[in-house]
């Protein structure tokens, strides 16, 4: 089973996949992830897509459908999985669906993470990120009132390169205009909308209600 996280940039999905991922037992995959670790790590994709990344624009469709198929042709993706950030253009969503659809699969299930425009900004505008282990928190929450070390790994967190304010005003119009025209594809039972804009713990509360009911197989952990 293929689950993905949908919605716009700071909506939760890194959070969100985290808790979902000890629940059900799969693996996560966040195609942002991925190539914020080739940039950290200077390979030649990183050097190509260091500039995209920072201005809020997107990797080429045919680069990210060959990153993502590749990983779910892996074993421990066999079972099922969580991805998030992927598919962001139509041509993504359709080229997922066909490879499920070639791989014997069932149709993914999309979360989608309501959460206003000026929610997001504020709560972007104070994230900040462990370069290490990639736990995000935010400035305004009590876990980082004294700190500014990772409470898993004790690394000193940063802030992403795209989360200055023009580029996340970049970010969320991309969203509206070319990655939001892919929630048309998926109606009835595949389509599970989400209020994003409660506390973490009530926004988990409410995928695990929505999801119980088609997991497929998948034996959540409690
Ligand atoms: P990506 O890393 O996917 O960035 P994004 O979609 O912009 O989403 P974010 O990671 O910014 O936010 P999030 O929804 O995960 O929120 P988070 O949980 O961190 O992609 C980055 C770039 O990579 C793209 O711009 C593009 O260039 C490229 N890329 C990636 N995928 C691609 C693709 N498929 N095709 C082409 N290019 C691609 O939470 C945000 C903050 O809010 C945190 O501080 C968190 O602590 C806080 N928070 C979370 N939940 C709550 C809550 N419920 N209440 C209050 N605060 C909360």
């Amino acid at each position: 089973m293929v689950i993905l996280l949908f919605g716009p940039p700071g909506s939760g999905k890194g959070t969100q996949s985290r808790l979902l991922s000890a629940w059900l037992g799969v693996p996560a995959l966040s195609t942002g992830e991925m190539l914020r670790s080739e940039v950290a790590e200077g390979t030649e994709l990183g050097r190509t897509v260091s500039e995209l990344l920072a201005s809020g624009q997107f990797v080429n469709d045919d680069l990210v459908n060959q990153i993502v198929t590749r990983k779910l042709q892996q074993p421990d993706y066999e079972r099922g999985c969580l991805l998030d950030g992927y598919p962001r253009t139509v041509q993504q969503a359709e080229f997922l669906e066909a490879f499920l659809l070639s791989a014997g699969k069932p149709r993914a299930h999309v979360v989608h993470l309501d959460v206003p425009s000026e929610v997001i900004l504020a709560r972007l505008t104070s994230r900040l990120q462990c370069p290490n282990c990639k736990r995000t928190y935010n400035v305004t929450t009590e876990d980082l009132r004294w700190t500014t070390e990772c409470g898993e790994c004790g690394a000193l967190l940063e802030r992403r390169s795209d989360d200055r304010q023009e580029v996340i005003l970049q970010r969320l119009r991309t969203y509206h205009d070319v990655t939001g025209p892919i929630l048309a594809l998926y109606t009835g039972e595949h389509y599970h909308r989400i209020d994003g804009n409660l506390p973490p713990d009530d926004v988990f509360l409410r995928i695990q209600h929505s999801l119980r009911p088609c997991l497929n197989g998948l034996q959540p952990a409690y």
